[in-house]
């Protein structure tokens, strides 16, 4: 089981607003709470163990700025994740998280992010190659972003058995984007 749906959004802590958080809580951690709760009666009754996983971010890593609500419910999922990973461990259910770095996929590419990492531009007028410095300044190998075929590579291995007695673990994806 892979919980992954999410949003994002952008604003210093104070002109974040209470329908900012509360959706991002709802979305992003509540949402992945929910996810789990409905999908661990099958996979005990399948009765042949099992793998979650759950798609953080290296939000659920380090601190970034204009993100207090992404970040706290990515670290959030971290905890559900190694709490999971316990509980369900007698029933050979393996549960871990993948922390991606950016990802070509809208989430990063729309105006609202644009104008984020370019607001010297009006936002409407920012182009991907306006803003591929500023991301590729987030991460230690030279790339701009990751692609999505990357994370769900690292998925494909924590939920196959060759991840078999890999359970617990926080697994960047990340161009080295933590360690920087
Ligand atoms: N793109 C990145 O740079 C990046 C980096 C780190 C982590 N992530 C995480 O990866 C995951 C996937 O993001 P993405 O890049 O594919 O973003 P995306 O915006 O391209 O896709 C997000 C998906 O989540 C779904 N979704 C959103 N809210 C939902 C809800 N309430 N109920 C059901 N589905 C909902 C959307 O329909 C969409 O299919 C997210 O958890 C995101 O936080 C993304």
């Amino acid at each position: 089981m892979l919980a992954n749906a999410g949003i994002a959004s952008f604003a210093p802590v104070e002109e974040m607003t209470d329908e900012m958080w509360d959706d991002m809580i709802a979305v992003n951690l509540t949402g992945v709470f929910k996810t789990v709760r409905a999908a661990v009666p099958h996979l005990k009754a399948g009765g042949n163990g099992g793998a979650i996983v759950l798609t953080s971010s290296t939000a659920g890593i380090m601190g970034l700025p204009n993100l207090t609500h992404y970040v706290a419910a990515k670290h959030g999922v971290v905890g559900i994740m190694k709490t999971l990973a316990l509980e369900l461990a007698p029933h050979m259910i393996r549960v871990n998280s993948v922390h991606p770095t950016s990802v070509d996929t809208m989430m990063i590419h729309n105006e609202q992010t644009y104008g984020t990492f370019r607001p010297d531009k009006a936002p409407s007028e920012v182009t991907r190659d306006d803003v591929g410095e500023a991301f590729q300044s987030l991460n230690a190998l030279p790339v701009q972003w990751v692609e999505p075929v990357d994370i769900s590579n690292a998925i494909l291995f924590l939920v196959s058995d060759d991840g078999r007695y890999v359970t617990g673990v926080q697994l960047p994806v990340d161009a080295g984007s933590v360690i920087k």
